[in-house]
């Protein structure tokens, strides 16, 4: 049995967990700074680094306390090397180092999108490589096919905005202020998705990729022209992400024969509405469908312990001068897609 610390840091939380190789959380914390960046609206790159290196240390100290265990029982020091707002990634990837180099215990640099990607196999110990994995947060949209640890296949992705930048924007737009995703679906809730007719872009295309924007624009327009509730809006929008979704994952599955379930991971597959559309068309598919507990889809550091885990098992780790990387797909490979503002 190994003992893997984790740190995450490479958004707004501040996390620290301690993961067991028997998918035991012994211990984790998250300091969330929703507070510090609601009066701007948005996450402030530099507001959140200086937020994860005030925070961290005793975050670390807190986590192992409530765990009841020092450093020496640990195995291994996970913490994300990337992607993301690089000034945190580096508050956490260089204290890593620092822990790893004091303890000379190993130091494994873990992709975040790889930590959301591996978490439902924390949560679900029977799901087997490979499965369908649609990764949707606040920076990313993407279908994957996960063949195991470090091996991805991606079939699709965003042409322009990520799922969770369109809910936050939709939030923005609709003043509900931040973080958007939960304040749009709670009011949708007490919407008539029918009521406002808006677009459902890339619907039936060819290749299974995602295109928001285009609905972002449609719900300011509507919100403008003042003839709407802001909750019917809110549903209409939920509504029309929902059927991009099911659209482009059925078009991906013929590309992903042999996959032994359809998981849904990342901070927007907190979404009720979401899991229960992605529930029904893995049915239909004959396919088992995943999403990991709530806690386990936004950010955390036990989806980064795990990760640690899984690599650490493998025999895995990486050297001290692993360099943070704002930038770092799951599949170098894939082909770059034409869009207006393309993201990797
Ligand atoms: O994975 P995550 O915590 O951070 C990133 O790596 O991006 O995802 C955050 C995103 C935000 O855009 C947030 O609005 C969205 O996930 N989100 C939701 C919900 N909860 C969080 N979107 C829709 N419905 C939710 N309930
Ligand atoms: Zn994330």
């Amino acid at each position: 049995m190994a003992l893997i610390l984790g740190i995450e840091s490479s958004c707004d939380e501040t996390a620290v967990a301690l993961v067991a190789s028997d998918r035991r959380v012994l211990a984790q914390r998250i300091a969330s700074q929703d507070e510090a960046h609601r009066p701007y609206g948005g996450v402030v790159p530099e507001i959140a680094a200086r937020a994860h290196a005030e925070r961290l240390a005793p975050l670390i100290k807190d986590t192992l306390a409530d765990a009841g265990c020092g450093l020496d029982a640990v195995d291994a020091i996970a913490a994300t090397a990337g992607p993301g707002l690089i000034g945190g990634v580096m508050v956490g990837l260089v204290t890593g180092k620092a822990m790893a180099m004091a303890t000379g215990k190993p130091l494994i640099a873990i992709n975040h999108l790889e930590g959301h990607a591996l978490s439902p196999r924390l949560s679900d110990p029977a799901l087997e490589f490979p499965y369908g994995l649609l990764l949707v947060s606040g920076g990313h949209c993407q279908i994957l096919r996960v063949d195991g640890v470090g091996r991805f296949c991606r079939l699709a992705t965003t042409i322009d905005d990520a799922l969770g930048e369109a809910f936050d924007k939709t939030a923005k737009i609709l003043g509900l202020g931040y973080p958007g995703g939960p304040a749009v679906e709670r009011l949708a809730r007490e919407g008539d998705a029918g009521v406002v007719p808006l677009p459902r872009p890339l619907l039936g295309s060819k290749e299974p990729h995602f295109s928001f924007a285009g609905l972002k624009s449609a719900v300011l327009r509507a919100k403008e022209s003042g003839q709407y509730r802001d909750a019917d809006i809110a549903a209409a929008f939920q509504q029309a992400a929902i059927d991009c979704l099911v659209d482009r994952l059925e078009r991906a599955f013929d590309a992903m024969r042999g996959i032994t379930a359809l998981v849904v991971a990342g901070g927007v597959a907190a979404n009720q509405a979401i899991r229960g559309a992605l529930e029904t068309l893995a049915a239909r598919n004959g396919l088992p469908f995943i999403a990991p507990p709530l806690a386990l889809c936004t950010d955390n550091a036990a989806m980064i312990a795990w990760a640690g885990a899984e690599r650490f098992a493998m025999g895995q780790s990486d050297p001290l001068d692993f360099a943070a990387r704002p930038r770092w797909p799951l599949d170098p490979d894939a082909e770059p897609v034409r869009g207006a503002g393309v993201k990797a």
